[in-house]
């Protein structure tokens, strides 16, 4: 029997190597320097580039660490969120956004994202802080009437590289005094409009800004890393201590934090990098509108492809993924693979239906046992349905 060929990849769905032949030398040269220093934890890389990360985004501090989950957690540990709080959170989107959450014993209250951008829709947010919640017995907050917790954040994700209309959700926190826990993982340099013309890099405009510098990132180390971006003083101190073990200073230890810092390796890679992101942003913004037009030139858009990225007035893309929705995926799959072209479902399922909230049945499920299951999550109506609709 002769055993079918797997087609040769032509087109790969990120190739990093390009880029790296771009840049390599920079790139040697800057490792380099840390290898001479034999400094590789919080040393003066991790300190420029903090501070080149913080003139970029135009915010007033930054603060580097392990990884885009951890700064999403560090956040949320910083604010105190844990068993019975609550935060907002869009369905549709990578699991760490909500296993954060849970982790600390909080609740995601999922809302659901807007049809045609993949976006937590803020009108829904809206209805639901106006709708579904009452004020806290103690005057603290807003209680989320279905699951009874408190509400304390809004985390909205600017999935894709695209940015959320954050002026309304600003607007929203200010109102009802909740925080806003950016996640920003797939979407450095991607710019929201604000009120009065204003524009500002998303992760700079909510209390914080959670980045992942995984490699298919548009600002991508050699290996993990994250960054939390922050405009305030004692926030900033909070999570620098915080990723460090909660050590305020040298085996003080104020509170039970995290090992989870950005290594001078990386920090070296992305000080490189950052230099060339606006110029790589631009690139995927021109392929991009070419896309379109090679797309609209065929004349199945709206039959056959659903719907292709197109970012209304009020939002910035810079196309992380540039993700299409079509009608039949796995047919549209295989044949791609077949010529030699790459793709990627992103994602197979909403994080909200996934196992968040109780021990998985499977390989870790005796490491598990014993334990009370987290929370249950809640949901907006129609999340579910939403964002399985997203998926095929
Ligand atoms: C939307 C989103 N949030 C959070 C993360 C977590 O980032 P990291 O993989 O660096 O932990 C990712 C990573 O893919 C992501 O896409």
């Amino acid at each position: 029997m002769t055993k079918e060929k797997a087609p040769s990849i032509k087109v790969p769905l990120l190739d990093l190597k390009a880029q790296y032949q771009r840049i390599g030398a920079e790139i040697r040269r800057a490792i380099d320097e840390v290898l001479e220093s034999q400094q590789f934890i919080l040393g003066k890389t991790v300190r420029r580039f903090e501070e080149e990360a913080a003139a970029h985004l135009g915010c007033r501090h930054a603060v580097g660490v392990a990884s885009g989950s951890d700064a999403l957690l560090l956040s949320l540990m910083a604010l105190g969120i844990g068993p019975g709080d609550a935060v907002i959170v869009p369905p549709f989107t990578f699991f760490s956004t909500v296993s954060c959450i849970t982790r600390l014993g909080a609740t995601p209250i999922f809302v659901d994202i807007g049809p045609q951008s993949c976006l937590m829709d803020e009108k829904k947010v809206e209805a639901l802080l106006a709708e579904r919640c009452k004020p806290a017995p103690d005057g603290q907050g807003l209680t989320e009437s279905r699951s009874g917790r408190r509400i304390k954040a809004i985390l909205p994700v600017h999935l894709f590289g695209q940015s959320c209309l954050m002026a309304p959700l600003v607007t929203l926190a200010q109102r009802y005094r909740l925080r806003i826990i950016e996640d920003v993982a797939q979407a450095f340099g991607a710019r929201a409009p604000l009120p009065r013309g204003e524009a500002k890099y998303a992760g700079a405009i909510g209390d914080f800004g959670g980045f992942s510098f995984f490699p298919t990132k548009t600002l991508g180390a050699m290996g993990d890393g994250g960054l939390v971006a922050t405009n305030r003083q004692d926030w900033a101190e909070k999570i620098r201590i915080l990723r460090h073990h909660g050590e305020s200073s040298k085996y003080r230890h104020e509170a039970i934090g995290l090992n989870s810092r950005l290594d001078e390796i990386q920090a070296a890679v992305l000080s490189v990098k950052l230099r060339h992101l606006d110029q790589w942003v631009g690139e995927r913004i021109e392929r991009a509108r070419l896309y379109l037009e090679l797309f609209s030139a065929t004349g199945l858009l709206g039959d056959r492809i659903l719907r292709v990225p197109t970012p209304d007035a009020g939002r910035s893309h810079v196309f992380n993924y540039y993700v299409i929705h079509v009608q039949e995926r796995d047919g549209l799959k295989n044949f791609l693979s077949q010529q030699g072209i790459q793709t990627e479902v992103y994602y197979p399922a909403p994080a909200a239906l996934l196992c968040l909230s109780r021990p998985p049945a499977g390989r870790f499920s005796q490491l598990r046992a014993g334990r009370r299951p987290g929370p249950r999550p809640s949901y907006l109506s129609g999340a579910r349905t939403r964002a399985a609709r997203v998926r095929g």
